[in-house]
């Protein structure tokens, strides 16, 4: 979908009616092309109803994370003051760079109801059946040089572990920030920056879940809120992630990362257990004693050496038989 597209979408994702002359001119544009990005949207199935001198409003079904929903439960005063919700897109992660690039400001979240091409972490894909899951990126543009964010991606763990706690589920986070449910993967986090040198111009961060299914994933164990318990609205969940993604967004920003890592340490799946730290050096066994001030998994190999892992995947081996959880 063109950006403009996607501002008009935006504009019209309060719920409430707009006129055409008042589209025109905050998105300063003519009436004829709010028209057409109006026709556009149609055409890909949204339902926008038309009233003679009044105006259009977008209409859409229950339990879609739209804005006028979401905002029943936000708190957050920074992320998700503009929420954006598509029917359909490749990736959200993806698309939200483009509005970054753009200049989109911070906060402002692209949730959509399916993916075509989901991104993973390290060049995955992530499947998520139509309306099944809670998929979305919001936009930070951090104060912060690319070295600083090293901590970023355990501090979206966090929130969502504790947001989740706050719903009445007791996740847990398999380093560096799988969110799992009964040690099976409810939650996948995937983060991309972009900046200079000393300079981070935007962090995008893309969270999906598991709602109301889950797809079968033949390389882990995975499960879905549902599964656990009666699943919230998806609108209810985004805004309890981004109440807690801001409030944990600012610790980290006012300098208290260790006490977010102490957090994650409280709420870790991975301390404590035999691992396998799947890396780009090869495969490394052995305890996961700890991570260090960055955010490195500290693993204590049989040898008695200890290594520092500072980016991959973990597999935990279970102690006594039973399954692994990758
Ligand atoms: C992982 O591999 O565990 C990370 C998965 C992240 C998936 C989310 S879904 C919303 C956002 N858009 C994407 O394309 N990916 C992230």
């Amino acid at each position: 979908m063109h950006l403009t597209t996607l501002r008009v979408l935006a504009f019209l994702s309060n719920g409430e009616e707009h006129s055409g002359e008042a589209m025109a001119e905050k998105l300063h544009m003519s009436r004829a092309a709010v028209w057409k990005h109006i026709s556009e949207l149609r055409q890909k199935g949204y339902a926008i109803l038309s009233t003679a001198g009044k105006g259009y409003k977008l209409i859409l079904p229950p339990d879609v994370p739209q804005q006028v929903e979401v905002h029943r439960y936000l708190e957050a005063t920074l992320l998700g003051q503009e929420i954006i919700f598509l029917s359909e897109c490749d990736s959200t992660n993806a698309l939200l760079k483009s509005l970054a690039e753009e200049g989109a400001p911070e906060g402002i979240v692209l949730t959509a109801n399916m993916q075509t091409a989901g991104r993973g972490r390290r060049g995955r894909t992530w499947l998520a059946e139509p309306g099944q899951a809670l998929l979305f990126s919001v936009l930070l543009r951090p104060s912060l040089a690319p070295r600083e964010l090293y901590g970023i991606t355990l501090m979206a763990g966090v929130a969502v572990v504790e947001a989740l706690a706050g719903l009445g589920y007791k996740a847990t986070i398999k380093w560096p920030n799988d969110i799992l449910l009964t040690n099976k993967k409810v939650c996948g986090i995937l983060a991309e920056a972009s900046g200079e040198i000393d300079h981070t111009s935007y962090v995008v961060l893309g969270i999906g879940i598991n709602v109301a299914s889950h797809p079968i994933c033949e390389e882990y164990s995975c499960t879905s809120l549902q599964e656990q318990a009666p699943a919230p609205k998806r609108s209810r969940l985004l805004a309890q992630i981004l109440n807690s993604l801001e409030l944990n967004y600012k610790l980290y920003l006012n300098g208290h990362v260790q006490a977010i890592f102490d957090k994650w340490r409280t709420h870790s799946a991975t301390l404590g257990q035999k691992v396998t730290a799947h890396t780009s050096q090869g495969d490394l066994t052995g305890v996961a004693k700890d991570i260090n001030a960055e955010g490195s998994l500290i693993i204590s190999l049989s040898s008695g050496k200890e290594v520092t892992v500072a980016a991959g995947d973990v597999s935990i081996r279970a102690a006594q038989g039973g399954s692994r959880v990758e």
